[in-house]
């Protein structure tokens, strides 16, 4: 059947998003998988066109997007929001919605109603939630009612007060230990990857060998299946103070203060805007509009 032939119920088949089970591929094969957080239209856009294959709608933007101390205070609906934002922009990469902290913790249909939400309302390819645990029967629940599920282990930030702040995990044997035993449990639940944040490189290539679906490390080494790091982190966007495992690949926060600065001083000398950045009128209305604005003699 030719592309202009196909039937109208074929066209996701032609969208070119990528296929879920490509990432298991490309684990088989050794080829990286490239994910990234974006938080809204124009970073979901610009992450597609830079060829990225995963986005990661965050809880980090309750840090670096909206000044918050913690990840812990950020809602479902912002989530929702944010990841309806990203799918406009993004095409290509499959588009995972975070599950926020309070969203899947009470119950299984809580985790479910709200996987939903995240899948029908903003338009994710599938969710991520954090740790082992009582988290393992949520992820098998929401798998069991379709969804994709992305796991996460080692420095979970939802619960960082629990493992005594934001610090690396699995720095003992028996703790690494712990962690490859719920990474694998998370794997026996359906999840279709695990993300392995803070935790020494030694740990994360012994989990990323012993599990069959693929890990993403940041703060992880090298030897994970992929990578994934904050937008606002790589890209210098982020005051405050960021984990060693950030590398920057630009300073964009003082490129925008920068061409800000050239802003305020255009605007306060005149030289901003110029002729070319207006809007021209029509001579003859011009000139009636002119001499209807003489003053009138009597
Ligand atoms: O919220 C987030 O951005 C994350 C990544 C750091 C994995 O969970």
């Amino acid at each position: 059947m030719s592309e202009e032939s196909k039937p109208q119920r074929y066209a996701s088949w032609t969208t070119g998003k990528l296929p879920l089970p490509e990432l298991g591929e490309m684990k088989r094969r050794g080829d990286k998988i490239v994910m990234v957080t974006a938080y809204d239209a124009p970073s979901g856009r610009l992450a597609d066109a830079a060829g990225v294959d995963l986005i990661l709608v965050g809880d980090s933007s309750g840090m670096v997007v909206h000044g918050r101390e913690s990840t812990v205070p950020v809602s479902l609906d912002e989530i929702v929001f944010m990841t309806q934002w990203v799918t406009r922009g993004a095409k290509r990469p499959l588009v995972i919605a975070d599950m926020p902290f309070g969203s899947y913790e009470e119950s299984d249909e809580q985790a479910v109603h709200n996987a939903v939400r995240l899948v029908k309302e903003g338009g994710a390819d599938a969710v991520k939630l954090e740790r082992g645990g009582t988290s393992v029967a949520r992820a098998r629940a929401i798998v069991g009612a379709g969804i994709p599920v992305m796991g996460h282990v080692g420095l979970t930030p939802q619960t960082a007060t629990v493992l005594g702040g934001f610090k690396a995990q699995g720095r003992t044997a028996e703790r690494a230990q712990q962690l490859i035993e719920d990474a694998l449990e998370l794997e026996a639940a359906g999840c279709f990857s695990i993300v392995l944040e803070a935790v020494p490189p030694t740990v994360a290539a012994a989990a990323t060998r012993a599990l069959t679906v693929p890990t993403i490390g940041i703060g992880a080494g090298a030897e994970t299946d992929g990578q994934v790091l904050v937008w606002h982190d790589m890209l210098g966007f982020y005051e405050g103070r960021a984990p060693r495992f950030v590398k920057r690949y630009a300073e964009l926060g003082e490129a925008v203060v920068e061409a800000l600065e050239r802003y305020a001083e255009e605007v306060r000398s005149g030289s901003f805007p110029e002729a070319k950045h207006t809007y021209a009128m029509p001579e003859e209305e011009q000139a009636s509009f002119e001499s209807a604005r003489k003053p009138r003699l009597s």
